[in-house]
């Protein structure tokens, strides 16, 4: 999926991702092994990835931006932890695996997503993490990040989601769920790479721009995915959404016109692209990529 640039993105974030986790030692080591076992390679990565990608597209240094992809990355996993949990998702498989209530106990992953919540914010303030940014950008990207995991983002999306089991919502509805559970994770790691790069305002709201649609395609193909693909192939249960009787763009609006709107956001993100030339060619080719991504 990942070509040159991309790839060596991806490369850093698994290396680096696990030095910036906890020791697991002590009595409580039991946590940060889940923390660790949580972010342990097997996901995509796209979160950081496009950490890196628009800190350089902006003309920053990506290696600097290193750590808050990773811290990123660890909030992207808690909500995996927390999502599969039987109060959730009731999901026993993640990347392939089981998920982490199913390795540890409820108990442990509860605490284990906690931990990565706040691991995050530790690693994004750390002076010993700013690697010569300045201040101001750390805590701006800090500030976006906090943002789009809260409630007006990833949590007040999850809520809208659990809370639309069952029922028929209206189309900016479920557009407002997948906005917030989904893209606002995605938004937020085009924009901080662009903070990161002290980017132009014009940027930064291309960048935004380019995570929004992304997001609504991302999270429209995740759900056609569930209808459509194999546990195998997916390395997490499928028809979860209709055993859960979620609310998806495929219930909303069935197969191929959940997959025409994909297309079409997938167009516009592509769009949003135009602000930053040839340079951003491995997106373009990355952005199409995820639209026919089989997991
Ligand atoms: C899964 O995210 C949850 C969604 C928001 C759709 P990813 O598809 O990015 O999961 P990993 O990180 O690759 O496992
Ligand atoms: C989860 O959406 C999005 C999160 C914020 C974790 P899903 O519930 O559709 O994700 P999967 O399909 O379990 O990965
Ligand atoms: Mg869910
Ligand atoms: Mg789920
Ligand atoms: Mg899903």
């Amino acid at each position: 999926m990942y070509t040159a640039v991309l790839e060596h993105h991806r490369l850093r974030i698994e290396t680096a991702l696990p030095q910036y986790l906890p020791v697991a030692e002590g009595a409580s080591a039991v946590t940060a092994e889940a923390m660790a076992y949580a972010c342990e390679a097997g996901g995509k990565r796209i979160r950081p990835v496009l950490v890196m990608e628009f800190a350089r597209l902006c003309g920053g240094d990506a290696e600097k931006a290193l750590p808050f992809a990773c811290a990123l990355e660890m909030i992207h996993s808690y909500s995996l932890v927390h999502d599969d949990l039987p109060c959730m998702d009731n999901s026993p498989l993640r990347r392939g695996r089981p998920s982490t209530h199913a390795a540890y106990g409820e108990t442990i992953a509860l605490l284990a997503g906690d931990g990565l919540l706040n691991r995050a914010f530790e690693v994004c303030v750390s002076p010993k993490n700013r690697n010569g940014l300045s201040a101001e950008s750390a805590l701006n990207a800090t500030a976006v990040l906090a943002d789009a995991a809260g409630q007006d983002g990833m949590i007040g999306g999850q809520t809208i989601d659990l809370q639309s089991e069952g029922k028929l919502i209206e189309s900016d509805v479920l557009e407002e769920l997948h906005r917030k559970k989904t893209g606002a994770l995605l938004i937020a790691a085009c924009k901080m790479g662009a903070i990161l790069a002290d980017a132009d305002e014009a940027r930064v709201a291309a960048a935004e721009a380019y995570g929004a649609h992304l997001g609504l395609a991302f999270q429209i193909v995740d759900d056609l995915l569930d209808a459509t693909a194999t546990a195998e192939q997916l390395g997490k249960p499928t028809g979860a959404d209709e055993e859960n009787k979620k609310s998806t763009y495929v219930t909303l609006y069935g197969l191929d016109g959940a997959r025409q709107m994909a297309e079409s956001e997938t167009d516009a993100a592509l769009e949003a692209l135009s602000a930053f030339g040839e340079a951003a060619n491995e997106l373009r080719e990355l952005t199409g990529a995820l639209l026919n991504r089989p997991s």
